[in-house]
């Protein structure tokens, strides 16, 4: 039954609420890719909240595997044990992980922000363990979200989520991001060749630290900055080539793309990429269970094993029981159900693929400038003038608008604002469960279609 004190106000709630403008239904239940709220209303989750889910919602034997562990031991600290399941999972995260992991170590945590925490202070660590106490720096790239403490936000290159926060920050250089359908470069070849002119600025950009870059961190799909924009050709080979050049570590934050959500079990496998680092989080429990993880190669483990023998650094939560079961059963499932084949846009009759050609379909609506992603990870970028690739005026919020009308409608995106500048430009993030069927997906597709011809008739 409905309560009618949930979906109050945000202005009236106990709850510090992302905004107190806006009224949040109060979701009750989910099940496979749907969500219910307290007023019996159903949304198709085609954002998988915000790339979060990928084996879609209320599967009883994730929780089952969680309060069976939560029944036998909730907590121990990890100063004082380690426990079966963290160490199984993370053997089994590791082989997950392929050949370039093999012999190295997973640090967990419980999100996106503190495994990119944990991966900056890794980096760090690891250059100060094999005497190279000067690097500290780590380059990144504009138009990048990393996460929201004041470390990740430092490398991150959102301008909307780090403008206030610029004073309490350390600011390391960031390159530009390569970004097809507003290359910087102008390319008239679709971005067939301006891949180097990218990794050029990287290289640049670690000489003018003069020996002081310890680490460069990326999104190899952007996520909800940009939204599935995927690298140019041979860009990110050449970046990987610069970093190993110049004894810089390479830190690929997947925690969006990884676990399965791009079609291989991490994206940079599309590239052929061997990163030092790997940061993984929300698919990782697929939302069951605060989760993230840091793989971290042998090159790195061994510095640390053979220097100083500890990693100076940690969290209460650090491989919590609880999340080690979830993060368990989600892996489990996902090799079971062949979740990461569902997703590979590439693969004839995968839903991978069904999204790709119906988002593809929406390409000839005016106000949709480009569609761009891979796997299950889609972009869908708005304009007010095609030709012209001019953006909405910011203040019309229009992704915004079009993620209302299509909520109206029971279907659940992912609206962010800032792609051309930092402030203007909007996008639609699409993300769903890789559970979703072939008529889940035509359905919503046709449901987007409508969404974004009522806000653009407004
Ligand atoms: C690529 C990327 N890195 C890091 C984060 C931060 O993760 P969390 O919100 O779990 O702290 C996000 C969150 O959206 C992300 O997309």
């Amino acid at each position: 039954m409905a309560d009618p004190t949930i979906s109050e106000s945000s202005a009236v709630s106990a709850v510090l609420r992302r905004s107190f403008r806006k009224l949040f239904p109060a979701a009750i239940r989910g099940e496979g890719v749907h969500v219910w709220d307290s007023e019996g209303k159903r949304y198709l989750d085609f954002s998988g909240s915000a790339a979060v889910n990928f084996v879609g919602h209320g599967v009883a034997e994730i929780s089952a595997a969680m309060a069976e562990q939560a029944t036998k031991l909730e907590f121990v600290h990890s100063s004082q044990f380690t426990t079966p399941v963290a160490e199984k999972y993370a053997e089994e995260l590791l082989e997950f992980a392929g050949e370039n992991f093999r012999g190295g170590s997973v640090y967990f945590t419980s999100g996106g922000s503190e495994s990119v925490e944990t991966a900056l202070k890794l980096a760090r660590q690891y250059q100060v363990e094999i005497g190279r106490a000067r690097r500290y720096r780590i380059v990144s790239r504009q138009q990048s979200y990393h996460g929201s403490t004041l470390g990740a936000l430092a490398v991150s290159g959102n301008k909307r989520r780090r403008e206030i926060y610029l004073p309490m920050v350390r600011e390391f250089e960031h390159v530009g991001f390569p970004y097809c359908y507003r290359c910087a470069y102008d390319c008239k070849d679709g971005c067939q060749n301006c891949g180097q002119q990218y990794a050029e600025e990287l290289e640049r950009a670690i000489k003018a630290t003069n020996g002081e870059a310890a680490a460069f961190i990326f999104e190899p799909v952007s996520g909800a900055t940009l939204g599935g924009v995927l690298p140019p050709p041979g860009y990110l080979r050449a970046v990987a080539e610069i970093c190993l050049r110049n004894g810089v570590l390479l830190i690929v934050d997947e925690v969006m793309s990884g676990m399965g959500r791009t079609g291989r079990n991490f994206a940079v496998e599309h590239w052929g990429v061997a990163p030092d680092i790997l940061v993984a989080a929300k698919g990782l429990s697929s939302g069951y269970a605060p989760l993230g993880a840091v793989i971290a190669s042998k090159k790195v483990r061994d510095a640390i094993a053979a220097g100083s023998g500890s990693f100076i650094h940690g969290f209460t939560f650090n491989a919590h029981p609880i999340s080690m079961a979830a993060g368990r059963a989600v892996l489990h499932l996902i090799q079971s159900r062949k979740l990461v084949q569902a997703a590979d846009s590439g693969q004839p009759g995968s839903v991978g693929e069904q999204l790709r050609l119906e988002l593809d379909s929406l390409r000839n609506l005016p106000s949709i400038g480009d569609v761009r992603g891979i796997g299950l990870l889609w972009g869908v970028e708005f304009v007010a003038d095609k030709r012209s690739k001019q953006p909405f005026p910011p203040e019309l919020n229009f992704a915004a608008r079009v993620a209302q009308a299509a909520l109206d409608r029971g279907l659940l995106v992912y609206p962010v604002q800032g792609c051309v500048d930092g402030t203007s430009g909007d996008h639609l993030l699409i993300a769903p469960p890789a559970v979703v069927t072939a008529e889940q997906i035509a359905w919503s597709v046709d449901q987007l279609r409508s969404a974004v011809q009522e806000s653009a008739s407004q």
